[in-house]
């Protein structure tokens, strides 16, 4: 093969994505659907993209056509760590898994015990994901395939920019994208001392926090890019009501941080194709719409009645989505509305989770409620509600939302992050605005909430052809992974030198 043969068959762009989650391998939130979402988009570019996660026991139960392909030690860890190569059922996309079985091989959560608390030793089972990742970068992890880019996600992939950045080995650009700026990754300096790190990492200023050691502000720190997943959001991290702390980075840092409004996978989330539905539909034909609600009234034990109103909760149990207002406000809710039936799918919070049991219990035939991981039932609520009621204390971006409104469930949801990018507003009264797909309001508290609920209800009941309108609207929108990925394209092309290989590819897949 001569040496053009060699280039043209080597896409010049190779991206290493490093994550805790991807769909439907592992899952505890939106995370693992981008991280599913956006490499596929990204091939469909012409970039030749790899993704590396822990061996979690179901990860490596599902991944198809799993081949072990390296075998390294790490001095963290007792035994050969094996890198099993495979792809995930529902795309082309490959994934990387690390098996190392005494961190990642466990009955429970992916980062907590059954019982909702943080493994001991989450700081090790990070930590050598990115030293792989990094040794990966640095082609010393025994395979044929290295990358000349980057990508980490959300804390967990933090210290992999750090340990790039200080190996002094050849230079890989990367790219650091913060899904959720809370979560932090932060754990005494005592438990850092024993990741076996360059002793420079070890005093860095760039790793501290407070007193303690942060995977996340490495990540903040040593990344050469810095994206949040929207718009929004990469504006108000850098504010002290947001920025957990972190704001000052973020400002300093603001010159290479911006922000990518997170799109849906538009074949998994289409009501026209969806096998766990009672009946398609699509914006043109919305007639199964009527014969999912229906389905849904029989599934849940509420009145079968399609001119009643479903509100929908498909979330975490966390203080970010406020599940501890709409569990508060719920009794007043369905008082001023007879014709209001609520289902709440989402674990989480304890005590919410008691809440909303004994609250279903309590208003059985009206207010539902189960606490498992379903994703069947997602899409079957999304399907078959109205409303879905969203609040946020804070949102990056939100993908719920995305998904209710793809199947026509409007959001009633709080003006802020990725809820604003993706929402249009119907206003707070009189005529709804032209092109609106949902509600939003200012406040984060209940009062707020339920006006906002108040509203919807009312366009619902007295302005149905402007409903209709909305729901139209919601469904039709544009929400394509294609577009975000080009949006991810400029900015890798940002890391590389204007002339060469990389860039002028990038440059040819973007014309
Ligand atoms: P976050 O990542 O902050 O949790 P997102 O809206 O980005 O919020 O993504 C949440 C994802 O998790 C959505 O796909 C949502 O449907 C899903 N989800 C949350 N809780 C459950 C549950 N109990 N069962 C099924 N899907 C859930
Ligand atoms: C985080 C955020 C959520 C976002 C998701 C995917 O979990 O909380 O807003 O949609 O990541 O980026």
């Amino acid at each position: 093969m001569g040496r053009s043969d060699v280039t043209q068959s080597v896409p010049p762009v190779r991206v290493l994505m490093v994550t805790a989650e991807v769909y439907p391998l592992a899952k505890t939130g939106g995370l693992a659907d981008v991280c599913a979402a956006l490499p596929p988009a990204l091939m469909g570019l012409g970039i030749d993209c790899r993704t590396l996660m822990p061996g979690y026991p179901d990860a490596l139960a599902a991944i198809e056509g799993a081949e072990v392909v390296a075998e390294i030690g790490d001095r963290l860890v007792s035994g050969p760590i094996r890198i099993v190569s495979g792809r995930t059922p529902d795309s082309a996309a490959p994934v990387w898994l690390v098996d190392a079985p005494s961190l990642y091989r466990r009955e429970g959560g992916l980062y907590t015990d059954s019982e909702g608390r943080d493994w001991p030793d989450n700081a090790v089972r990070f930590a050598v994901l990115d030293r792989i990742a990094a040794r990966i970068a640095m082609g010393a992890a025994g395979l044929d395939w290295s990358p000349n880019l980057v990508h980490g996600h959300d804390w967990h992939a933090g210290l992999t920019h750090a340990l790039l950045a200080e190996s002094g080995a050849m230079r890989v650009g990367n790219v650091f994208t913060v899904h959720n700026l809370a979560y932090q990754g932060n754990f005494p300096f005592e438990t850092a001392a024993a990741l076996d790190l360059p002793p420079l990492l070890h005093r860095a200023a760039e790793v501290e926090f407070y007193g303690q050691f942060s995977f996340l502000k490495a990540g903040l720190e040593y990344a050469d890019r810095i994206t949040t997943v929207s718009r929004r959001y990469a504006e108000e991290i850098t504010t002290p009501e947001f920025g957990c702390g972190l704001d000052g980075v973020l400002r300093r840092r603001a010159a290479v941080l911006s922000g990518v409004t997170n799109a849906i996978d538009l074949e998994l989330w289409n009501p026209a194709r969806d096998p766990w539905i009672a009946a398609r539909y699509s914006a043109d034909d919305r007639a199964g719409k009527v014969a999912c609600k229906r389905a849904l009234q029989r599934e849940l034990g509420f009145v079968e009645d399609a001119s009643r109103t479903i509100g929908t909760f498909v979330s975490r149990l966390a203080w970010q989505k406020m599940a501890d207002v709409l569990l508060a406000e719920l009794p007043v809710l369905l008082d001023r509305h007879p014709e209001l039936d609520v289902a709440v799918l989402g674990r989480g919070d304890r005590d919410l989770e008691r809440g909303f049991a004994e609250l279903a219990a309590a208003r059985s035939g009206r207010v539902w409620f189960d606490r498992r991981y379903d994703e069947p039932r997602a899409h079957r609520l999304h399907a078959g509600a109205d409303l879905l009621l969203h609040g946020s204390r804070f949102e990056p971006c939100g993908l719920t939302q995305q998904y209710a409104m793809r199947y026509g469930t409007l959001p009633v949801a709080r003006r802020t992050g990725g809820l604003v990018d993706s929402i249009h507003d119907a206003g707070a009264s009189g005529p709804v605005e032209s092109g609106a797909t949902g509600f939003l309001y200012d406040a984060a508290d209940g009062q707020a909430f339920r006006a906002a609920v108040d509203r919807a209800m009312a366009v619902r009941r007295e302005q149905p052809a402007e409903w209709e309108r909305m729901v139209d609207a919601a469904m039709r929108r544009n929400a394509s992974w294609d577009a975000a990925a080009r949006e991810y394209l400029g900015i890798y092309a940002g890391l590389f030198r204007p002339s060469s290989a990389p860039a002028r590819a990038i440059e040819l897949a973007l014309a």
